[in-house]
């Protein structure tokens, strides 16, 4: 059951959020400064400062969205949201569009994920 209503939840939020939003890089790049995002992700958004920050830069843009709605939601849905205290706070001024828009400009950065083959 609580597998069905997340796939319902998820697939609401997907459709909600998708549908009618072109993602902007242009745009995500200017969120990311201003949010000042790379003072812990590190230049690139792919130094972090930290080993438990994470390396952002080239991930694939909907694992970023999901990952941003997920600290955006928090505790108010065990089964999706993340809690993060520190995500959580850098997520809240930005709306649904913006966090795409910022989730297009991470992945296009150049990063040093791999895919094994
Ligand atoms: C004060 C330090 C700090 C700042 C500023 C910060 N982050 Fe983070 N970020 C973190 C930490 C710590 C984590 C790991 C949290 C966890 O364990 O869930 C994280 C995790 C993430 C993740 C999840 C990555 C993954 O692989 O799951 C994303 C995406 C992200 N941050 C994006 C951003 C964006 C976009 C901004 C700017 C708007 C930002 N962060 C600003 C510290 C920061």
């Amino acid at each position: 059951m609580k597998v069905v209503i997340t796939t319902v939840f998820l697939a609401l939020l997907l459709s909600s959020a998708g549908l009618v939003h072109a993602a902007n890089a242009e745009r995500g790049q200017q969120l990311v400064e201003k949010g000042n995002c790379a003072s812990c992700h590190g230049a690139g958004l792919k130094a972090p400062i930290l080993p438990a920050y994470p390396k952002l830069a080239g991930q694939y843009p909907d694992y970023i969205f999901y990952a941003l709605r997920a600290y955006q939601i928090g505790g108010s849905n065990p089964l999706f949201g993340r809690v993060n205290a520190i995500m959580s706070a850098q997520v809240q001024p930005f709306s649904t569009n913006d966090l795409q828009d910022i989730a297009e400009y991470i992945s296009s950065l150049p990063g040093d994920f791999v895919v094994k083959k």
